[in-house]
């Protein structure tokens, strides 16, 4: 079992050029292993937060601690990080498999080793009727979960994901929430998700902070109360709509409270 990063935000200040605040003043602490869903209003500043967190982008003031240690500007796999976006991010002319092994070709990993890595992980996935697809032969869903092999081949212990499954229709994103969450049950590495849908954070996480409006600050920080296996089932349950409540509350909350 790969252990998580602890991820520590201190008084955080990311301003844009034109004088956009971002950031004010943000406090954070995620424990090794955690897995965290970031809910708040669009523009409120989280995916400026997780490249924050990623070191792609440096804050004007505050820290980013990674185990401790500086957030810093170099390649992710060195720290142990994997990044996913909204969008599938593949290259076109590569095949499934070779998509997927990409990291490793980049961090030096031998041809043989490689594609075994690459091959499991596309099996983890479900993906293994694709492995010699091309992007363009492959739904959303399906890439999705292409960016999600890929990201999950190099073991991150820090795995941040940027509203991932937010294009796809709810039976194929559910089936994606599954299967992420199978994964960190296995692998225990430490999760930052972005989402807008309350329940997907509510299925997901083991915690969820609510932002306000910009400048972000957090207007609920709540342990979601559901059992650490969680099957499709659960999210008609009267336990699962108690938590989804209280999400919902504190985003009409944080969206009142903010300046912007
Ligand atoms: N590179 C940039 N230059 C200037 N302003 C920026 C830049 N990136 C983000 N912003 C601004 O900072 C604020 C926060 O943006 P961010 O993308 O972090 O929001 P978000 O919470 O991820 O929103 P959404 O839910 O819509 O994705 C927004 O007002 C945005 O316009
Ligand atoms: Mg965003």
């Amino acid at each position: 079992m790969v252990p998580g990063r602890a991820v520590t935000l201190s008084r955080i200040q990311k301003t844009f050029p034109g004088g956009v605040q971002a950031i004010a003043g943000l406090d954070l602490h995620v424990a090794p292993g955690e897995f965290v869903a970031l809910l708040g209003p669009s523009g409120c500043g989280k995916s400026t937060l997780l490249r924050l967190v990623a070191g792609l982008d440096q804050p004007e003031g505050g820290q980013v601690l990674i185990d401790g240690q500086p957030a810093r500007l170099q390649s992710g796999q060195r720290q142990g990080l994997a990044f996913v976006f909204q969008d599938a991010h593949l290259l076109p002319w590569r095949d499934v498999l070779a998509n997927v092994a990409l990291p490793l070709e980049l961090m030096g990993v031998a041809a043989g080793p490689r594609r075994k890595a690459a091959g499991l992980a596309v099996e983890q996935v479900g993906l293994s009727d694709a492995m010699h697809r091309y992007p363009a032969q492959l739904s959303g869903g399906m890439r999705m979960r292409v960016s999600l092999a890929r990201a999950m081949v190099t073991n991150p212990q820090l795995l941040l994901l940027d509203e991932p499954f937010a294009a796809l229709d709810e039976i194929t994103r559910q089936g994606l929430d599954e299967q992420l969450r199978g994964l960190w049950l296995e692998r225990r590495m430490t999760i930052l998700f972005v989402t807008h849908a309350i329940a997907e954070a509510a299925f997901l996480a083991q915690r969820a902070l609510v932002l306000t409006r910009r400048p972000a600050r957090v207007v609920l920080d709540h342990t979601i109360d559901l059992p650490l296996q969680r099957s499709g089932s659960l999210r008609g349950t009267p336990q699962f709509a108690a938590q989804t409540a209280q999400l919902y509350e504190a985003l009409q909350r944080g969206d009142r409270d903010g300046t912007a």
